[in-house]
């Protein structure tokens, strides 16, 4: 709370402290000689002025006293933050810099060791798995299969590559996929011929004269990023089509759509929310999960 809304609180208490003792008071003193009020109802009919009961009376008083201790130990009168200095603020504090304290010891225990060493080791596994399944889950989904558009993390197929030190910069700084549209360039039969040609470098079934019409597409536009045989290019990120893995669909409307409009796939980038040491611990359980050998290889350049 600002200095101002403090005083602003506290000067409405006082005012109320005030005004409760002064009805008290005023009204405590029997002045009438014939104790009532003076007021006179239907001609007759008078009305008495007796003395509030003493039991009321001692509640009312503790409540006014209760009032003004509250205000001297608790935030009090701006400046003066009571004698027991509590804010919501810093209680807030307190209990970040506690939590922080438990978590660096747990983390501290990992920070030394490779991620390879970290997804060998069940105690590291549990804190990755948490991080994952708080933070990545939800795109990557809970066993970090993947869906259309969010890749599979448990296969050895990597857009990125897979050995430690690019996971952990892929969780770092994020990524961001470039697949240009095409549509307006090829127009529509020109974007089926070419996904026909797509299906067959994949070895899949397709419309074998469309795709030969879409092969000269492809060599002259796509190749730059796919390269010629479609197994993809390390410099550009742009996948191997030639896998039958897709991020975004293997059906034919699937890879025209792709085609035609485009796809930018966005990871986010973790190193401000989660910090060096969860990042390292959610790779290493993204490679456990990981086949085994994927660890070792870099796939980087086989995407
Ligand atoms: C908002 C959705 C989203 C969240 C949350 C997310 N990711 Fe991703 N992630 C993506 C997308 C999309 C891609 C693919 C980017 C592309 O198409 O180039 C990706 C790619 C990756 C890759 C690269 C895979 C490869 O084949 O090279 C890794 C590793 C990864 N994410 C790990 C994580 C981890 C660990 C977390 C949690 C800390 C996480 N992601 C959270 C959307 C997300
Ligand atoms: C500028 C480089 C570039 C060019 C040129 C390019 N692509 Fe791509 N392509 C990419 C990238 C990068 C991705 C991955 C996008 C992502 O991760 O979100 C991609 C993704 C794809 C996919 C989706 C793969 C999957 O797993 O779902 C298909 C299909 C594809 N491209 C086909 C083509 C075809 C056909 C052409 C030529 C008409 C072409 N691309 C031209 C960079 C390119």
């Amino acid at each position: 709370m600002t200095r101002f809304w403090s005083l602003f609180v506290a000067i409405i208490v006082i005012a109320n402290i005030a005004g409760a003792a002064w009805i008290l008071f005023a009204n405590a003193r029997d002045s009438s000689p014939d104790k009532t009020t003076g007021h006179v109802w239907d001609e007759d009919l008078t009305e008495y002025n007796k003395p509030l009961p003493l039991w009321w009376v001692g509640l009312f008083v503790a409540s006014i006293v209760f009032g003004v201790g509250y205000l001297i130990v608790y935030p009090g009168l701006g400046a003066w933050q009571g004698t027991f200095a509590w804010t919501s603020a810093s209680e807030h504090d307190r209990d970040v810099a506690a939590a922080n304290a438990k978590a660096e010891a747990l983390l501290s225990a990992f920070r030394d060791r490779s991620i390879a060493d970290l997804a060998e080791d069940p105690k590291a596994l549990a804190v990755g798995h948490n991080v994952f399944a708080n933070n990545c889950a939800a795109c990557h989904g809970s066993a970090a299969r993947g869906g259309p558009g969010f890749p599979n993390l448990t296969d050895a197929d990597w857009l990125y590559g897979g050995d430690p030190d690019t996971v952990v910069a892929t969780i770092t700084n994020g990524r961001a996929g470039v697949m240009p549209p095409w549509g307006p360039v090829l127009g529509d039969a020109g974007v089926e011929n070419v996904a026909n040609y797509v299906l067959s470098l994949a070895g899949q079934p397709h419309d074998a004269a469309k795709a030969e019409a879409g092969k000269a597409s492809f060599q002259t536009t796509c190749i730059a990023c796919h390269s010629a045989e479609g197994k993809g290019n390390p410099l550009v990120r742009a996948p191997n089509l030639t896998d039958d893995v897709w991020l975004y669909g293997g059906d034919l409307a699937s890879i025209e759509a792709t085609i035609r409009n485009g796809r930018n796939g966005q990871m986010p980038a973790w190193e401000k929310t989660l910090g060096a040491d969860r990042i390292r611990l959610v790779a290493a359980w993204v490679l456990a999960q990981s086949k085994k050998d994927a660890v070792a290889q870099d796939g980087a350049a086989s995407p």
